[in-house]
Formats: structure tokens, sequence, C-alpha cells
């Protein structure tokens, strides 16, 4: 059996208020999720982080932002930096997910963005996927390569080493449309021999999470899979019985 820790991060994206998020942390924890052998962590939106960082204290999951600006403090008026990020108490972050990367945000704006997570002590969850449009093309592994290949010229390919990547294929994302095992499978073995190519020794390959409409039901069969290293949940996540099942995969998966 395979044995490696996973990391299942929860991606509440813009939902919830202050008694939702307490709700939603206190049924978790009361559903046992801290003795769940996986590395979990609860991504909220900005103005509930320090409620849930102080829900979570004393309990080993970790906190995570959703986004943060490339600088650490200025005129930027209604962005959040990482240095405020690591302030509240988290521990990751994500950056370039599909959501923003649609608003516009560039691969440099991400790759900047990867550089001031690390710079602030944070672990960036680098999201990187291929639209519909883009997979039928048959263009999915070169939309890959240009949006890794960016973050490896602005934050050296030693930066892999100390991040996490996510693979969302943007038509998986919020659909119910998962991706199946295999071609999760495929595209994480894709990013790991890339990373391999540019310079990326096997030791320090980073956990590739796969994200998009993960649920209770499928996540067994995707961590079942030698490259997947965990799961970026949305939906799912805002169900505390669904998250914690998904997590209980995880730890199932790892043998533990
Ligand atoms: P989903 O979202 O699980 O709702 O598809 C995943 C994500 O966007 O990170």
């Amino acid at each position: 059996m395979v044995t490696k820790r996973y990391l299942v991060a929860a991606n509440w994206k813009m939902n919830g208020s202050r008694e939702q998020a307490d709700v939603l942390v206190r049924t978790l924890v009361d559903a046992g999720i801290a003795a769940i052998n996986a590395d979990i962590a609860l991504c909220p939106a900005s103005p509930y982080l320090a409620q849930v960082a102080q829900a979570l204290a004393g309990t080993p999951l970790a906190l995570g932002g959703q986004n943060l600006h490339m600088d650490d403090c200025g005129a930027h008026t209604g962005e959040v930096s990482g240095a405020m990020l690591k302030d509240v108490g988290c521990r990751y972050v994500i950056v370039g997910h599909s959501e923003r990367r649609c608003g516009g945000e560039t691969d440099v704006d991400v790759a900047q963005r990867v550089a001031a997570a690390l710079r602030n002590g944070l672990i960036p969850i680098l999201c990187v996927g291929e639209s519909a449009q883009e997979r039928d093309a048959g263009k999915w592994c070169e939309v890959l390569e240009r949006q890794l290949g960016s973050v490896v010229d602005h934050c050296g390919i030693a930066a892999f080493g100390e991040l996490v990547l996510a693979y969302e294929p943007v038509w998986a994302i919020g659909t119910g449309n998962t991706a199946t095992p295999e071609q999760a499978q495929e595209a994480h073995a894709a990013i790991g021999r890339y990373l391999m190519e540019a310079g990326l020794e096997a030791a320090h390959l980073p956990r590739v999470l796969y994200g998009g409409s993960v649920n209770a039901a499928n996540a067994q069969g995707l961590f079942a899979m030698p490259a997947i290293d965990g799961a970026l949940v949305g939906g799912a996540s805002l169900v505390a019985q669904e998250f914690v099942a998904i997590c209980r995969a995880a730890a199932i998966s790892a043998g533990q």
C-alpha cells in the first residue's frame, strides 16, 4: 500500500456568514475531523479568517487564505497581503484559482503572488488547469506547462519544493463533472514530468491536489491514483459530513 500524507483543503469561496462559519467549524470538530490522519486546511473568505483561526486553535487543522496581493502593504484598496494572512494565522494561501484567472489574473500576476506567499512564510496552493475548449483542442498539457512555466521563470524551480499544486480543470469546477481518476492521474503525472524536466529533483516534487467537483462519493477513487496527493474541495467543503468523509477517504487511502 502507498504511504503518503494527503492534504485536503476546503475552499469556501465567497460563502458563509459569521454564524455559518462558526457552525461549520464546530460541526467538523464534533465529527472528529481533528483525529483524521491527513493534513487538513480550511480557507474561508478573508473577513472570517481571524474567527476561524480562533476556532481552530489547539487543533491540527490549518488555516488558509483564498488570494493575496503581490505587495506586502501599501495603497491597494480592497486587497489582502501575505503579511496580513500570516499575521492572522494562515499556513496556506490559494493562488491562481481559475475563478481569479478568468477575472483577468495573468500568469505573471500568479507568479508574483506565489513569490509574495513564499516571502511571507505561507505555503501557496498554486492552481493550474485547462478550460473545456483547451481540453477539446488537445492543449491541456501545453496550458499546464505555460501556467507552471511562468512560476518557474519568476520564482525559480526550487520554489516548487515549497508549495502545493492543485490541478483544477476549469470544466470540472462546480459542474459536478469530475475528471475521471485516469484523467486526473494523467495530468498529475504530466505535471511531475514537466517539473523534473525543468530541473526539480524527484525528492522535492510538490504534492499535487486534484480539484473540481470532489465529493464523498468520488474521493476514494481519485485518492487511489498514485499521483494524486489530496484534494481542493469547493462546494462539498461547505457540507460538514461531505468534507469529513472526503478527509476520511484520504486517511484510508494513506492506509491509516
Ligand atoms: P468545486 O470547487 O469542488 O465546487 O468544484 C473546487 C474549487 O474551485 O477549488
